[in-house]
């Protein structure tokens, strides 16, 4: 049982069962001395409003919000900073009390710092084309931007979705889009999946030649095995190859930050859970 004074962490989503995230927590928690519990909590949508209310009520002060709920939880917070208003999504709620819920979104700062800091991948003056334009690639948008690309480019399967991600965004970047049979005569010096193609174990149709030569590729999935798209880019001989891993683990330890004001050493974590896969 928890101490009644344990400040309380948990992460939220259906399903829950396999999310590492509980793992990734109590591993910064021991690593900074920090005195929390985190669980993982399986939620019906229509319940949601009403798990955090009984999760606040019960010492809870932080949560983090996975599929499908960070739509929801971008309405239910009464405050959003200003990643989470562009990425349109939550995966970080702040529990100060029942009218002061912050909502943040850490997956793009994540991916950032898990190429830029983990694998010294800079972005900035990089020509850089994303794959997808669903939820995930919105809520890396904005600290992509940040990073001063020359170009950036989003290919998505449905012209549509990427020309309203591309407005959305048009403040501030100039985002060019395309279809995949488009791209043909291009060349990037990263690319980035951000499709759940690799969770069907499918690829995008990307033509050859895309990747110029000591490119690197990022496939926001991860697992035990390559995904079709790390295959692709092994085929078209990518210097660097990179999975979603060092993102979960970024992205864990910005919330973490947020709540605990503490930045745990990812790297060790990292190595931790990809020995467990
Ligand atoms: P998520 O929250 O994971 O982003 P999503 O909003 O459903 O989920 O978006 C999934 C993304 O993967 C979309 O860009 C989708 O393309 P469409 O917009 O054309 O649907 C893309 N996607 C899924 N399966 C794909 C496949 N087999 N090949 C190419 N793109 C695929």
């Amino acid at each position: 049982m928890n101490k009644p004074t344990t400040d309380r962490y948990a992460v939220m989503g259906n399903p829950i069962a396999h999310s590492k995230s509980p793992q990734i927590h109590q591993q910064f928690a021991k690593q900074t001395g920090q005195d929390i519990s985190y669980e993982k909590i399986l939620v019906e949508p229509e319940s949601f409003s009403s798990e955090i209310t009984n999760f606040l009520s019960a010492n809870g002060k932080g949560l983090n919000i996975t599929v499908p709920l960070k739509e929801k939880a971008f309405e239910l917070a009464t405050t959003l900073t200003e990643r989470a208003k562009r990425a349109g999504a939550v995966n970080t709620l702040i529990l100060n009390d029942k009218n002061s819920i912050t909502g943040d979104n850490t997956d793009g700062i994540g991916l950032v710092r898990d190429l830029t800091k983990n694998h010294q991948t800079e972005l900035c003056n990089k020509d850089i084309l994303i794959l997808g334009a669903g939820g995930a690639v919105r809520g890396i948008l904005e600290p992509f931007i940040q990073q001063n690309p020359s170009r950036l480019v989003i290919a998505n399967r449905t012209l549509q979705r990427a020309q309203n991600l591309a407005a959305d965004f048009s403040d501030i970047a100039a985002i060019d889009v395309y279809e995949f049979n488009q791209l043909e005569g291009q060349q990037f010096d990263i690319i980035i999946n951000g499709t759940s193609a690799s969770l069907s174990g499918e690829l995008p149709p990307l033509p050859d030649n895309l990747l110029k030569e000591n490119g690197t590729t990022y496939d926001m999935m991860y697992g035990k095995d390559d995904t079709p798209f790390m295959q692709w880019s092994r085929d078209n001989k990518a210097a660097k190859v990179i999975d979603g891993l060092g993102m979960l683990v970024e992205q864990a330890a910005e919330s973490f930050y947020c709540w605990r004001k503490k930045r745990p050493d990812t790297q060790q974590v990292i190595n931790t859970i990809r020995n467990s896969l």
